[in-house]
């Protein structure tokens, strides 16, 4: 029986949120000071929060909520901060908003018959009736925003004003909304009050995969080099999701094959099944010595190891032309077939550096099915020349 990789599949999840969030430790703490300081004095707080897909909006929103709800909280019940949370992700109508937020303060009220005034009426009394200050999340409210002016915003902010008392409103969303804001609601997010999450780089992104790996797979199972090359995956786009799902994937899958622990191959599967992107179509363009490239790499990657030294990838293109009947070509003619695929997008090369030999590597598709569609491509290309 092998040794399970997973242990805690939970912890896996896009729904799951970690204790701690590596390389947001200063937003969290950024934000956390801003609304705890304005509600200890009885004060609201509104805070705009900005950043592109999987920069942890969401886990940073949640985790604020879930701070501010513990750290406040202890002495008097009366005073514990209550934070509610609204996706408005397909609610984008103040309506429809507004009914999750009654829901959330435990005066639902029928979706018809009711105005957003009268409904804003019931919010006003369900806060009423604790002391405590509030803080409400809207989350992906630029679907709210896009759908037209919003009142309840409005509101939200001027809490005092319309009779909500010290309210606290964080609005979270991909890009800037100011625009689509009026300008009184705009006043209320100057400079202190917005916050812009910049995309995670690769070395944030791979801190990220090993601290997912410590808390959901056995001690060991992934090294340092696999998480790098899952974070290399996701660096174009910045995105923690992606490679959190990289990462379940290639875990699930070294499973399957029963492995006591991840390969570089299982993230080149994970990758392969979310982001089929070497196309047939790719490789179409391509003469044969190229072919016979990345039938070299894919052949020396096959082995342990997430990349490929260039040395070694060269002498296998030297037997594989051997093998399809190709003419090799000297080292320099190699080494721009290796720089035109670079430029293609087909291989990824890091140069020689400090003593370090160049290397090769491709995380498109798993090295023995790269293998396979060539082998098959430069035996249909040899029987029609030969
Ligand atoms: N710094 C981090 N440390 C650990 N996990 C993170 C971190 N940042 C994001 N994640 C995880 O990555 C996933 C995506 O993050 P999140 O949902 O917060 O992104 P988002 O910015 O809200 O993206 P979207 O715009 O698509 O809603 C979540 O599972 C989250 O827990
Ligand atoms: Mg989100």
């Amino acid at each position: 029986m092998p040794e399970e990789i997973i242990l805690r599949e939970e912890t896996l999840d896009a729904s799951y949120l970690p204790p701690s969030l590596p390389h947001r430790e200063k937003e969290l703490a950024l934000l956390r000071e801003r609304f705890s300081r304005a509600m200890a004095v009885g004060q609201g707080w509104s805070q705009l929060l900005t950043g592109g897909v999987g920069s942890g909006k969401t886990a940073l929103a949640r985790l604020l909520a879930h701070e501010i709800e513990r750290r406040q909280g202890g002495k008097d019940r009366e005073e514990v901060p209550r934070t509610i949370y609204v996706n408005c992700w397909r609610r984008n109508s103040d309506r429809a908003v507004i009914l999750a937020l009654l829901n959330e303060v435990n005066r639902p009220v029928p979706d018809r018959g009711f105005s957003v005034s009268e409904m804003m009426d019931t919010f006003e009394k369900g806060l009423r009736e604790s002391a405590s200050p509030t803080l409400v999340v809207l989350d992906e409210v630029s679907t709210l925003l896009k759908a037209g002016s919003s009142k309840l915003i409005y509101m939200l902010t001027r809490g005092r004003e319309v009779g909500l008392g010290p309210l606290s409103l964080l609005l979270v969303a991909p890009q800037d909304v100011l625009p689509f804001l009026d300008a009184a609601t705009r006043s209320s997010f100057g400079v202190t009050h917005r916050l812009h999450l910049r995309k995670y780089d690769r070395a944030q992104l791979a801190d990220i995969v090993l601290a997912r790996a410590s808390l959901a797979l056995r001690p060991g199972v992934l090294d340092r080099s696999l998480a790098e090359q899952v974070a290399r995956v996701a660096e174009a786009q910045g995105d923690a999701r992606l490679a959190l799902e990289l990462l379940g994937g290639a875990a699930h899958r070294a499973e399957e094959r029963g492995a006591r622990e991840i390969s570089a191959e299982d993230v080149r599967w994970a990758k392969a099944s979310i982001y089929p992107t070497m196309t047939e179509e790719k490789l179409e363009g391509l003469a044969p010595p190229s072919l016979l490239v990345l039938l070299a790499l894919a052949r020396t990657l096959k082995g342990p190891g997430t990349w490929a030294a260039l040395e070694k990838v060269r002498k296998a293109h030297a037997s594989a032309c051997e093998e399809f009947g190709v003419v090799p070509g000297s080292r320099v003619s190699f080494w721009r077939l290796v720089k035109g695929l670079e430029h293609e997008g087909l291989l990824e090369m890091e140069y020689a550096h400090r003593g370090a030999p160049a290397r090769l590597t491709q995380d498109e598709i798993p090295a023995s099915m790269l293998e396979l569609v060539l082998q098959e491509r430069l035996g249909r290309s040899s029987a029609a020349t030969g």
